[in-house]
C-alpha cells in the first residue's frame, strides 16, 4: 500500500486492527519459540502491545512502523520514555530490551536493528501488503532473521474485498513465499468477523498460523 495510505488510517484512527491485548495466537504458540534472550524482530508492528509482551519473556524486542505517531501512542500508553534518536531515515525509540525503528521496513537492514533476529513474530504485517510488495516483503524479512531462526506467522483467509487490507492471503501462498524454508501449519481457526469486513461484504475470516523455520 502506499504510504499515505497508512498514514490516513493511523490520522483518522481507523485503526481496527489493534487488539489491545496480547494476540491469542502468540499467547499459545510463543512460549514455545525459547524467547528469554531472543533477539525478535516485529515488522510493521503498529502499537501492538505483543512487544510489551514478548519483551516480557525476556526477549530483545525490536519492532518497524511506518507512522511515528504510532510508535509514540505505544510508548505512552505503556508509560514508557524512550530515548529517541534519528538513524538515517528513521527514528529509532528505545528503552531497554525494547527499541521501536519509525519509518520504512524496507530501509531496515540488519546492522542498524543491531544484528539478525532469532524470532519473527509476524501478525496483520503479510496482510497488510498488497500483491507484488508480498515477495520483497519477505525477501526483506527472511535478510533480517538468521538461518535457523523462526518465524511464527499469522494470516488471515476471507471472502471479502481484495483492493484493501487486511488481504486474504492462502496457504498455497505462504508455501509458495516461503519456499526455501521448513513450513508448519500450526493451526487453523474461524476468526469473529470484524465490522469492517463484514461490512464489505465478507462471511468469513479464518486464521491460519504457521511456524516457519528459515534455511
Ligand atoms: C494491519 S496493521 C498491523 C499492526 C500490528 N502488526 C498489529 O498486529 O496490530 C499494519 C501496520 O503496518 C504499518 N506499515 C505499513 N507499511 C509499512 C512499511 N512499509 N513499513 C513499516 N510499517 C508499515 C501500518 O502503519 C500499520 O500500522
Amino acid at each position: 500500500m502506499h504510504h499515505e495510505f497508512w498514514h490516513q488510517r493511523w490520522e483518522e484512527g481507523k485503526i481496527g486492527f489493534h487488539e489491545g491485548k496480547p494476540n491469542e495466537h502468540l499467547l499459545a504458540h510463543g512460549p514455545k519459540l525459547s524467547l528469554e534472550d531472543a533477539r525478535v524482530l516485529v515488522p510493521l508492528c503498529g502499537k501492538s502491545v505483543d512487544l510489551a509482551w514478548l519483551a516480557a519473556q525476556g526477549a530483545e524486542v525490536v519492532g518497524v512502523e511506518l507512522v511515528t505517531s504510532a510508535v509514540e501512542q505505544f510508548f505512552a500508553e505503556q508509560g514508557l520514555v524512550p530515548e529517541r534518536t534519528k538513524v538515517g531515515a528513521l527514528e529509532r525509540f528505545h528503552v531497554p530490551d525494547l527499541t521501536i525503528f519509525a519509518g520504512d521496513f524496507f530501509v531496515l537492514d540488519a546492522a542498524t536493528a543491531g544484528g539478525s533476529f532469532d524470532v519473527c513474530w509476524d501478525r496483520a504485517a503479510l496482510v497488510a501488503l498488497p500483491t507484488g510488495m508480498r515477495e520483497r516483503y519477505v525477501a526483506h524479512q527472511r535478510s533480517l532473521v538468521r538461518s535457523g531462526g523462526t518465524t511464527l506467522l499469522v494470516t488471515f483467509e476471507h471472502d471479502g474485498p481484495t483492493t484493501e487490507p487486511p488481504f486474504s492471503v492462502p496457504s498455497a501462498l505462504v508455501r509458495s513465499l516461503y519456499a526455501d524454508d521448513a513450513v508448519e501449519a500450526l493451526a487453523v481457526e474461524d476468526s469473529p468477523l470484524s465490522p469492517g469486513l463484514a461490512s464489505r461484504g465478507a462471511t468469513f475470516v479464518r486464521d491460519h498460523v504457521y511456524r516457519i523455520v528459515r534455511a
